[in-house]
């Protein structure tokens, strides 16, 4: 049976004891509710390394006040199976008042970077995921971490991180994995009524759009901006927040693509709000 460990001593103890061991350590972090994207970074997880700890933990810090930590959903029991079946090792759960006690008053926060696309309408969002990610790294002391390509963004703040900070970790990214319709799994797919469902699929088909008008000779930002967002506006229920063109490293905005450039929205469909990206390449 997997192991499933809560207390931070302990996972702490294991990783030492197996990198004694020699073995190389994955570390792939999420908060649970796992979907077929999780699972793929766990097998590419498989794939590189030989002791695969998977981390659980919906991480307060990077929610704001507004935002849905209190109907995240979370369904740990099924989440240790489907990790069980895959042949994962170890699954880290630890309490949030264990990770975060009384007097916890130290944050990592990577500038620039967070504070483009997504970190414009949630400014201390990257600030909490690279503070969970430093302290699941320093617990876990892993050789290799996943992340999804899925959230470009986060994964950009992370690699500058674990630079920044001389991290002795690798740093992988995984291909976004899509529902059949194209959108984009994601944890919080579950939070739209069926109407909104339905609609959500035409995320995909205005990044696809964009593809195509790249592959006709299209590189001007505007132009391509301006075609997502006419797709977008033809559904009724999408409320876009942002469409932006940006440098795959620093999240800079672009004005013409020339070798690639990450397109990255965030739609909103009543009450959730759902990112993606695809790259574009000249
Ligand atoms: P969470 O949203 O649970 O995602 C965990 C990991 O799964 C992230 O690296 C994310 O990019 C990846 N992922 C999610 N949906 C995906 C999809 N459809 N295809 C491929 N990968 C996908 O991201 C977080 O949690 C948190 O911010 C975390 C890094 C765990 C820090 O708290």
């Amino acid at each position: 049976m997997i192991e499933v460990i809560t207390d931070i001593e302990e996972m702490n103890r294991l990783s030492r004891e197996k990198r004694s061991e020699g073995a190389r350590i994955c570390l792939v972090p999420t908060m649970g509710a796992l979907h077929e994207g999780h699972l793929s970074l766990v097998r590419i997880a498989l794939e590189k390394a030989d002791f695969i700890v998977v981390s659980i933990f919906v991480n307060p810090t990077q929610f704001g006040q507004q935002e849905d930590i209190d109907i995240y959903p979370r369904d740990l029991k099924s989440d240790t199976e489907k990790l069980y079946s895959l042949g994962a090792h170890v699954v880290f759960a630890p309490g949030s008042s264990s990770m975060y006690p009384k007097g916890y008053s130290t944050f990592v926060s990577v500038e620039g970077l967070s504070e483009g696309l997504c970190g414009r309408s949630r400014p201390v969002h990257f600030r909490g995921v690279t503070t969970v990610v430093n302290k699941l790294f320093v617990i876990v002391n892993p050789h290799i971490a996943v992340f999804g390509r899925k959230d470009a963004q986060q994964l950009a703040v992370i690699r500058r991180m674990t630079e920044d900070l001389n991290m002795d970790i690798e740093i992988t990214g995984g291909p976004i994995i899509r529902e059949e319709d194209g959108l984009a799994m994601s944890s919080r797919n579950s939070y739209l009524n069926e109407q909104e469902r339905k609609q959500a699929a035409v995320i995909y088909r205005s990044l696809c759009a964009a593809e195509t008008l790249v592959k006709s000779g299209v590189k001007t930002s505007d132009n391509i901006i301006s075609k997502v967002r006419n797709i977008l506006e033809e559904t009724a229920m999408a409320k876009i927040e942002y469409i932006d063109i940006v440098d795959v490293d620093s999240m800079k905005s672009v004005d013409d693509i020339s070798g690639s450039a990450l397109l990255a929205v965030a739609v909103w469909f009543g009450k959730t709000r759902l990112i993606d990206n695809v790259i574009l390449t000249v």
